[in-house]
């Protein structure tokens, strides 16, 4: 674990994890696209483990069943919280999911072209990745109603209201888009519900890192306003340098920076093609090159 950590540190200490999840996806796609369309199963099995291991656990602490105190410190436990440790179950979902949505409104190059032939395998990954993540965190919303007085309102926000209207609202077109769903519902019904939930879905993620990032900030250095070379005496007498709480602080204001570029590059992109769209010339090219792709988490 020890070794684990250290290489974390070395490469991502003081990179937000969301730019860190991207990079990472990034390079396991490029490499991995042949075979992702070739024997996907195999690249679902890992995150499907995760995903039962993170829907147990939520859901049984929101039963007041801790699996913590059955398990205990073992090294099963570290195991099974790896990727959480690492920070990287929630931003990999995160950064698949939103490769899959830039490549419905970015324009037609090669490496989108590429894209597209996993986007379904994409989905299926970064779906089994959030979902996990928001049911684990259920008993988190749970303990933020519980709690609310005790934290800064972003925090609130995001715990207590915005994670939940996510969770349903990548739930509906995630399960939508299996073969078994999908044959109940009429085809122009399906296209809708994909587009009109997928929409918010990639908007509300980006305001969702905003607030929890603005949150974590703030809660972390309340004296915002303070000098960072300044020290702090602490009640058992000692000085503590305000830096300390800056690298933490600052990490987090850059984290939320870099989702507001991806809320307002994705809607800038998005209002394009749709003004692109309403040319009838080019409509019917549009049309052609696209008639699979509307439905942001389409999984046949
Ligand atoms: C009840 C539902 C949810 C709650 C209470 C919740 C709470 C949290 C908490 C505590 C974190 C920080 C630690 C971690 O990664 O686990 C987090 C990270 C995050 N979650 Fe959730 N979450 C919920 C559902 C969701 C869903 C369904 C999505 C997306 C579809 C989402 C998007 C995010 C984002 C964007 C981050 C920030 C990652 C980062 O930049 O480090 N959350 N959430």
């Amino acid at each position: 674990m020890k070794v684990l950590n250290y290489i974390n540190n070395l490469f991502w200490l003081g990179v937000p994890d969301i730019l860190k999840g991207l990079a990472l996806s990034l390079l396991f796609i490029y490499i991995f696209k042949n075979a992702i369309k070739k024997h996907s199963t195999i690249f679902y099995i890992y995150p499907g483990l995760m995903f039962f291991w993170y829907c147990t656990y939520g859901i049984l602490n929101l039963m007041n069943v801790n699996l913590y105190d059955q398990i205990g410190e073992t090294i099963w436990w570290e195991l099974l919280w790896l990727p959480h440790s690492l920070a990287l179950d929630t931003v990999i979902g995160l950064a698949f999911i939103m490769i899959v949505m830039f490549i419905g409104v970015l324009p037609k190059w090669k490496f989108v072209r590429q894209l597209f032939i996993i986007r379904k395998e994409m989905s299926i990954i970064g779906g089994l990745l959030l979902i996990g993540h928001g049911v684990m965190r259920l008993p988190t919303m749970k303990w933020a109603w519980e709690n609310l007085t005790d934290m800064n309102v972003f925090l609130f926000f995001s715990y207590a209201i915005l994670g939940v209207i996510l969770l349903v609202l990548i739930f509906i077109p995630w399960i939508t888009s299996f073969h078994f769903a999908r044959k109940r519902i009429s085809a122009r019904d399906w296209k809708k519900l994909q587009t009109y939930t997928s929409v918010p879905l990639m908007v509300l993620i980006c305001v969702f890192g905003i607030a929890i990032n603005l949150g974590w900030g703030f809660s972390n250095f309340s004296g915002f306003g303070t000098d960072l070379w300044e020290a702090t005496t602490i009640p058992d007498g000692s000085a503590v340098s305000n830096l300390a709480q800056g690298y933490g602080v600052a990490t987090a204001f850059l984290s939320a920076k870099i989702y507001l570029v991806l809320l307002v590059s994705y809607v800038w992109l998005r209002i394009l093609k749709t003004k692109k769209q309403s040319f009838p010339i080019q409509k019917s090219y549009v049309q052609t090159q696209e008639s699979n792709n509307e439905g942001v988490l389409s999984v046949k």
